[in-house]
């Protein structure tokens, strides 16, 4: 299972790269309006620390702009996927500009519907939003169980499933097992992923033991 970061702010992806646990990122406006730089200095940065996909996702609305847009990001780096909607004309994009051979991950899916039409328009990565479907009552998880299990039935979809919109360390261990190609993480629920009382309590009461040998591992 791959780990993505759902960010875009460049300082905190640096030091979480550091832990070896980062696959790729991915941002969207909202990330790139919060990050405060300008979009396309932000992707260049973040693609330079991170050898992984990187998702820039376009603003056009239209297939025409669409594929400008795409095309343009795609230049940035080699590592840039591009992020389109999964509307009539996100997909027709899709389907064109995976055919130049650039990636495309297809985000904004909210059913199993839409994740076979982004299938099969050749999308790299389909982005259900688990997270904003729990939001409105549904249980946002089980639509990443229907993908699994329909990508499966059909192994000439070759998209990869990018469970998106993960809020805590149960949607990321619920995606594993409904088996997601990736989560993309918010950074603070990829350090509450670490966490449990239980490891503190241990390892305090294992060095406080320690410490009543006397001994240093490196003391000889
Ligand atoms: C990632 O690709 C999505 O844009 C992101 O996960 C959305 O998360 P949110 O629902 O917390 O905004």
């Amino acid at each position: 299972m791959k780990f993505f970061l759902d960010t875009a702010d460049v300082e905190e992806i640096r030091t979480l790269v550091e832990t070896g646990l980062v696959d790729g990122v991915t941002t969207n406006p909202t990330l790139i309006a919060r990050s405060g730089q300008l979009f396309e200095d932000v992707i260049s940065k973040i693609c330079a620390l991170v050898p992984g996909p990187v998702s820039a996702e376009v603003t056009a609305v239209q297939l025409d702009g669409i594929l400008a847009e795409g095309r343009r990001l795609a230049k940035i780096a080699s590592n840039v996927v591009v992020k389109v909607p999964l509307t009539i004309e996100g997909l027709k994009a899709c389907r064109i500009l995976t055919q130049e051979g650039i990636h495309v991950n297809v985000t904004l899916c909210f059913s199993a519907a839409q994740a076979i039409l982004a299938a099969k328009a050749g999308a790299t990565f389909i982005s259900p939003f688990i997270g904003r479907l729990d939001d409105v009552g549904e249980t946002g998880i089980d639509l990443v169980y229907q993908i699994a299990e329909i990508y499966t039935n059909y192994p000439d979809f070759r998209t990869q499933i990018l469970a998106a919109s993960i809020r805590s360390p149960r949607h990321v261990v619920e995606a594993a097992l409904a088996g997601a190609d990736v989560v993309t993480l918010p950074p603070p629920v990829l350090r509450q992923l670490y966490q449990h009382p239980l490891t503190d309590k241990g390892l305090s009461t294992f060095l406080e033991d320690w410490k009543k040998t006397g001994q240093k591992i490196l003391a000889r």
